[in-house]
């Protein structure tokens, strides 16, 4: 796996212009990274005609948003992205996409532009897209925690039941209202101090049974081994939602895993404003959130983009 070149970032928080990268305020393992908002203006002015409809019609005109975001902004800011996603120490960023034009398709569009920067988002079964947007509310009548306000969305990693590995996600907060906390949590697994234990027990190594809930739409099952190796390094697949044992050993061992990652003091809440995106390198974090205090006026949309790594 490629490691980012810390003097590559520090010149671009020094010199450069039209984007910045900081060490994030809220997690160590982070970058900050920060568009000039001029330029962020251009860009939303220049793909002011692109509709929604027409990016989730037309799949070049996703590639054409992020190549005049990577024109715009310019020092290669396509591969310092790919480069953190792929540098183990980091793996993640998160960006703000607020200007004089910020709108949620404006937010859309950016993500997207992202997104297309650094790979190609995968169909999003649970909507039909290439991304999916959705609503946590007071009411929640879905099969999964993803939309349960006031319960904790447990830690987990993305997409164990899809036919394809998912390389990365981004999740974006489009708007809000009336929401206290439901803040994201993250765990890079390096930070996981019981990670050995679980990476080098056998069932950690076997293929296990992986099915989505019913509004996931994915039929099929996958059989995928909760750790494995990539480059080098060793990675995750856990959602417990979708983890299928079978037998009690395999039970047992996912229940203490769960417990083991929900009790880890290296867990790091994240507050996203609205207009902010947090990309993730998903085979080596995982994310959750934690529950909102109770108001029935709540309401946060959220949109995410899970896809592989093509440069
Ligand atoms: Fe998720």
């Amino acid at each position: 796996m490629e490691t980012i070149k810390q003097t590559q970032l520090q010149n671009h928080a020094q010199f450069n212009l039209n984007f910045k990268v900081d060490k994030h305020p809220q997690h160590k393992r982070l970058y900050l990274v920060t568009i000039c908002e001029e330029i962020l203006d251009e860009f939303f002015k220049e793909v002011e005609n692109i509709d929604l409809q027409r990016l989730k019609y037309v799949e070049f005109e996703r590639f054409y948003l992020a190549n005049r975001l990577n024109e715009l902004v310019g020092d290669d800011f396509a591969s310092v992205m790919t480069n953190i996603l792929q540098d183990r120490k980091s793996g993640g960023f998160s960006l703000n996409g607020k200007s004089k034009f910020s709108s949620k398709t404006n937010f859309i569009k950016l993500s997207t532009a992202i997104t297309h920067c650094v790979g190609k988002p995968m169909f999003d079964a649970m909507t039909g897209d290439y991304y999916a947007e959705f609503a946590v509310e007071h009411s929640d009548y879905s099969d999964t925690y993803l939309r349960s306000a006031y319960k904790s969305l447990h830690l987990h990693s993305d997409g164990a039941y899809e036919a394809d590995t998912v390389d990365w996600l981004l999740m974006m907060k489009l708007d809000e209202q009336n929401a206290v906390d439901g803040n994201s949590k993250l765990l890079h697994i390096d930070d996981w101090k019981e990670q050995k234990v679980f990476s080098e027990n056998p069932i950690g190594r076997e293929k296990v049974k992986r099915q989505g809930a019913k509004s996931k739409n994915v039929d099929t099952p996958q059989y995928r081994p909760t750790f494995f190796e990539h480059n080098g390094s060793t990675c995750i697949c856990f959602a417990e939602q979708n983890i299928k044992p079978k037998n009690m050993e395999q039970a047992i061992y996912f229940k203490n895993l769960f417990n083991s990652l929900e009790h880890s003091e290296a867990c790091v809440s994240l507050h996203l404003p609205i207009g902010e995106l947090v990309m993730l390198n998903n085979l080596f974090w995982l994310h959750g959130r934690e529950p909102f205090k109770k108001n029935e006026k709540l309401k946060r949309i959220l949109l995410r983009q899970r896809g592989r790594f093509i440069y």
